[in-house]
This record gives C-alpha cells, sequence and structure tokens, in this order.
C-alpha cells in the first residue's frame, strides 16, 4: 500500500488530521517518508552550503571563535542537526582545521542529528576520520558544552495552521474530498492554538518543535551557543507558508506525499520569544547577508576569486547569492541562542 493510500485509510477511519500530523506523516513515516526514502539535498532544492563554500567556511570561522568564547573547554560535543550532505560541515572542519589551531579539533566530538537513514550513511564514511556520532534529537545529545549548528533544519518543523472563516479560527485539516482523495480543510471546532501563539491576520501557522527545542536549550547546564539559520519573518508569524518541492518545481503539498519536500517559513519572532521567556540570552535574528558580511564574506570571497581566477565569475554569482538582499540575504536569517552570561556572539 502506497502512503497516499495507507494516509486515505487512516483519515477515512479516524477522521481529518492537523496539517503538522500531515507533515509528520509525509517527511518521517519509517517506510515511505520523504526523509526516509528521498532526502533530495541538491536535487527538488538547494541550499546555502550547496551553493557556495564560503557558507560553511565562515560558520567553520564562528565555531571556533564561539569555541574560544566558551573558554576553549579541552572537551566539546560539536551538534549539527539536519546535516543533510554534510557539505556546510565538510567546509566548517576545513577551515577549523586551518584557523582553530592544535585544540579544536581534538577537544571536538562531531555529533549529527539526522533522522534520514541514507543520509546517515553518507556522513558516516564523509566523516569517518572524526569518528561522528549520531543522536535520534536534540533531547538525545547528552550534557557538557556544545556548539550546535543547524541550517534549514527548522522549516522542516511540522506546522499546524489556523485559519479565520466567517470570523470564528479553525485549525487547518487534511481530509477527504467526494473523490476520496486528500483535500485540505477546517475542523469543525473552535482551536487550542499553542502557548505565545498570537492568532491575527486571515491565517497563521505554528510550530510546536520549536517549543521543545527552546525547553531542551533552556534545561542544559553546561555552556553552549546554538546557530540556526532559515527562512522566515521575524516581525510577524508566517500566515499560510506550506510549499512542497519536487525535482526543483513547487507542487501541491498533497500531491504524491513523500516524494517532495514540505517546508513552511519559521517564526523568528515567536522563536526569540520563547528563548527570551525561558532565560536564554538571543543575538539575532540577523538577515543572513549581515551575518556573513560580519564574519568576512568579502574578504573570503576576494581570497577565493584571487586564488581561481579562471573561475572568478562563478565564484562570485555563488557567493553572492547568500548576501544579496534580493536573493538569500534578507530572506534568510541567523539567530544564535546562548545562556546568560556569555559575550556577545560573532556576526551579531
Ligand atoms: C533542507 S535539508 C538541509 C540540509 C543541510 N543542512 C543543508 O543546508 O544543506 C533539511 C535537513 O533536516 C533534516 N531533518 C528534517 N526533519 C528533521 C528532524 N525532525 N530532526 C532532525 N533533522 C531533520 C533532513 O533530513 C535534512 O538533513
Amino acid at each position: 500500500m502506497t502512503l497516499e493510500e495507507r494516509l486515505v485509510r487512516l483519515i477515512r477511519t479516524g477522521g481529518p488530521i492537523p496539517l503538522s500530523t500531515y507533515m509528520q506523516l509525509v517527511l518521517h513515516d519509517p517506510q515511505d517518508g520523504y526523509y526516509t526514502t528521498r532526502p533530495g539535498v541538491g536535487r527538488d532544492f538547494i541550499t546555502a552550503p550547496e551553493t557556495s563554500q564560503v557558507f560553511g567556511e565562515l560558520i567553520g570561522l564562528w565555531l571556533v571563535h564561539e569555541w574560544r568564547a566558551l573558554g576553549s573547554p579541552p572537551a566539546f560535543r560539536l551538534v549539527e542537526i539536519g546535516p543533510g550532505r554534510g557539505q556546510l560541515m565538510l567546509d566548517a572542519l576545513r577551515i577549523a582545521a586551518t584557523t582553530g589551531g592544535a585544540g579544536f579539533l581534538e577537544a571536538m566530538q562531531l555529533t549529527f542529528v539526522e533522522p534520514s537513514p541514507v543520509l546517515r550513511e553518507g556522513l558516516a564514511e564523509l566523516f569517518a576520520q572524526y569518528r561522528p556520532g549520531f543522536a535520534p534529537s536534540l533531547a538525545g545529545v547528552p550534557g557538557g558544552p556544545m556548539l550546535l549548528v543547524a541550517n534549514e533544519y527548522l522549516d522542516c518543523l511540522p506546522a499546524r495552521q489556523f485559519r479565520k472563516a466567517d470570523g470564528q479560527w479553525r485549525e487547518c485539516v487534511v481530509g477527504l474530498n467526494g473523490d476520496g482523495h486528500l483535500a485540505f480543510g477546517l475542523a469543525a471546532d473552535e482551536p487550542r492554538p499553542p502557548q505565545g501563539a498570537a492568532l491575527a491576520g486571515e491565517a497563521v501557522e505554528v510550530q510546536s518543535g520549536l517549543d521543545l527545542i527552546i525547553a531542551d536549550l533552556a534545561s542544559r547546564r553546561e555552556a553552549f551557543r546554538t546557530l540556526f539559520i532559515d527562512y522566515g519573518p521575524d516581525d510577524r508569524a508566517p500566515g499560510d507558508t506550506l510549499r512542497a518541492y519536487r525535482d526543483g518545481r513547487q507542487v501541491s503539498p498533497l500531491e504524491t506525499p513523500g516524494l517532495c519536500d514540505l517546508t513552511v517559513d519559521v517564526d523568528f519572532g515567536r522563536f526569540a520569544r520563547l528563548a527570551a521567556a525561558a532565560g536564554l540570552d538571543v543575538a539575532g535574528p540577523t538577515p543572513q547577508g549581515m551575518f556573513l558580511l560580519g564574519l568576512g564574506a568579502q574578504a573570503r570571497l576576494g581570497q577565493l576569486i584571487k586564488a581561481n581566477p579562471d573561475q572568478a565569475e562563478a565564484v562570485y554569482t555563488a557567493a553572492n547569492r547568500l548576501i544579496d538582499p534580493s536573493e538569500m540575504g534578507v530572506r534568510f536569517k541567523a539567530i544564535c541562542l546562548s545562556p546568560k552570561g556569555l559575550a556577545k556572539p560573532a556576526g551579531f
């Protein structure tokens, strides 16, 4: 039975399911979920580290700087959530090896949180020399000093969606249409939105996974720095931003479940408010372009162009995509969460 057939059966017997349940099943079903069977980094979508090496390299510099800001602990966990094919970490560690001096690489225990078995296999091979560990979730990462980075992970977290209809708020659900096919609808009863979610405008999305990340970080006893980079607004809650991608094309989120990636904009404002309310220090959200320029993107680009004069235009175009406000420079944002009492992180 295909995933679509199983979803139809589930809805026929149990009734319509919230959008967040649909996203979770479609992305992570152990048999047919998108990330289980077809993690399409570089095929369905392209990310910043896969666009230009400058991205991962600058994050490598950032990691070394923040390791020093933590007091250069002789043992720390370097965690990446949702590393995909590992390009960011590959570029970051190459730079860390040359700028971190003795110490950083020796002190680091590399840990990936990656639900996709195919991607985990690739990572284990690619980073074999560092003997990486794998954790099932952030909650499964043991305590101790930690540096954490996650690029385009938050946007994969399932979202609940609320919509105003005839003056009343309702939760968006996935049900069946008259032909028995998957279709969007609205729940009949009044919704109970999660804490801190302000229902305003015509539609609002809320990712409960953000609450879990904050709860985990707030419970950690030892120093850490976390850097999340993703797309989304910082001045309002996202409305209806659910999108699906297959082979670089935008498709309907209900079409071919399990074969297309699903994504939503991240509510950076709510993420920052939850973090501050939990007693964490919040730096950003800062536009990605500003963050990368602050870390020395221009200087690094100059070096790369000098070293590869034949490819100068391609190198420039790729790196510029990350910074240009009309491309990824503003829509993508960086946010850094830390416990109170540490110096301001670099780039913010
Ligand atoms: C859009 S890709 C980004 C990959 C990589 N960070 C990059 O920038 O190229 C999303 C990544 O998040 C992972 N992911 C999705 N849901 C996740 C979850 N609930 N927990 C941890 N990782 C998740 C995916 O398997 C994938 O590696």
